[in-house]
């Protein structure tokens, strides 16, 4: 077999068999497959597309090319969920405790974010003690005894994928729908948990801002997981205006600690955390149907159920359980300031991107890998879409240490958008992908 071959077959339009693409894959992690080459198929594939049997492959060599993490001997159906990346999206650590307090075991691996939008190993490790770096026996042993745990990626999971990624980045070969389902399909299957549910974003503050390349997307995760045989769902939400009040890290931590201790209950964010633990509840094989697994999640957080798992949760990772009490303890920035309106309205819009800028100036996230950030810095929304204000009053207010205040202000200025009249926030649920009426209906990427 030879690159080349491929490469040309590809580019005239054809298709590439199963042996071709484990060929590729394992010569490019032999080392044996120079950049260039490789770089020319990503191209082509950007260009051509895949099909549902290229994707399905590609995942599957990808998750060869590494360990995978056995959870068998955690008994019952282990549930992961995933997000596209949004901005105020805290959706974790308040469905993560909420599922296992319905008894379905959460097994996550979760990434730091980068760029506009936050990620959720950086927001905890805003609770001070917290430990991301477990070993799989560490994982397995927590799981077993509080029912849940959320790391960083661990060993030597689709070093494939590291590789493909890093020169996808720098080829413009990132926006792939193919590439983009088996890089993020591959490394769900490589955790090892047996279902998934997705939450694929769309709007102003995602990566994909189109609605109908979401669904694209959504639809060949789904079904990629699906072959892999793991029990696979994706919502598809709306990411135009951030989600609940706080972006930032220890800001975040702190709303979802006030959502789980009954203090406040934003409404988009609880919204969004009840369909995706009512879907994980599903999945995990608990209930029959969405209604049952939501009835079971509401009574999960009423009862305090939820917020001594999290407490529970905390402890076993490192963290400091007196913050689940008392959120006052996670970092607080040193100074903060107003973003009034200029005229009297309501507001239209509230643009998630320019929130996210916002924050990562402040210093709440990292433009570039590795990049160190400040846990207590942000940006709190006083008003969201649909919302009335007068002049002179709060819109949105800007924790800060000293760095990036300037920008961070401007930026928040320019994301609200005031009208005369009152508008409805746009749906935040736009559509189930996996349910069993959809399936017909799925069209694929590349055909
Ligand atoms: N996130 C991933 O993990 N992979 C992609 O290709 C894009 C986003």
């Amino acid at each position: 077999m030879r690159m080349y071959d491929l490469i040309l077959k590809k580019r005239d339009g054809g298709t590439l068999s199963s042996a071709e693409i484990a060929y590729f894959i394992r010569g490019y992690v032999a080392g044996e497959i120079p950049d260039y080459q490789v770089a020319a198929l990503l191209m082509v594939v950007y260009f051509r597309g895949m099909t549902f049997r290229e994707m399905a492959d590609l995942t599957a060599a990808i998750v060869d090319s590494g360990e995978t993490c056995d959870l068998g001997v955690i008994p019952g159906i282990k549930v992961d969920k995933h997000s596209t990346g949004g901005v105020g999206d805290k959706t974790t650590l308040v469905v993560a405790p909420l599922v296992a307090a319905c008894g379905v075991p959460v097994v996550k691996m979760s990434g730091r974010g980068l760029g506009h939008t936050g990620g959720t190993i950086d927001k905890l490790e805003s609770i001070p003690g917290f430990r991301t770096d477990l070993s799989l026996a560490d994982i397995v042993s927590q799981v077993r005894e509080v029912g849940l745990a959320v790391v960083a990626q661990t060993g030597n999971l689709t070093p494939a994928d590291r590789r493909l990624y890093a020169l996808r980045d720098v080829t413009a070969t990132v926006d792939s729908i193919p590439l983009i389902a088996s890089s993020v399909m591959s490394k769900k299957i490589a955790a090892g948990a047996d279902a998934i549910v997705l939450d694929v974003k769309t709007g102003r503050g995602a990566f994909m801002q189109e609605e109908a390349a979401a669904r694209e997307l959504a639809q060949a995760m789904v079904q990629i997981g699906r072959q892999q045989g793991r029990r696979t769902l994706a919502l598809v939400t709306g990411m135009d205006e951030p989600l609940g009040y706080a972006v930032g890290n220890a800001l975040e931590v702190r709303e979802a600690l006030r959502l789980l201790r009954g203090e406040e209950r934003p409404a988009d964010l609880y919204a969004l955390c009840r369909h995706l633990a009512g879907y994980m509840v599903l999945l995990g094989g608990k209930v029959d149907s969405l209604d049952e697994a939501q009835l079971l999640v509401d009574r999960q957080l009423a009862s305090g159920a939820a917020l001594d798992t999290m407490r529970a949760w905390v402890r076993a990772q490192g963290g400091d359980p007196a913050v689940v009490d008392e959120p006052d303890l996670l970092p607080v920035a040193s100074f903060r300031v107003e973003v009034t309106a200029a005229s009297a309205g309501f507001v239209q819009a509230i643009d998630a991107r320019a929130v996210g800028r916002a924050a990562l100036a402040l210093g709440a996230g990292r433009a570039v890998k590795g990049e160190a950030i400040d846990p207590a810095v942000g940006v709190v929304l006083r008003r969201k879409v649909g919302d009335r204000v007068k002049a002179g009053e709060a819109l949105a207010t800007v924790y800060h240490n000293g760095k990036g205040v300037e920008e961070a202000l401007s930026r928040i200025r320019q994301a609200y958008l005031l009208r005369a009249e009152k508008v409805e926030p746009p749906a935040l649920v736009r559509a189930v992908i996996g349910a069993p009426a959809e399936e017909a209906g799925w069209t694929l990427p590349g055909k």
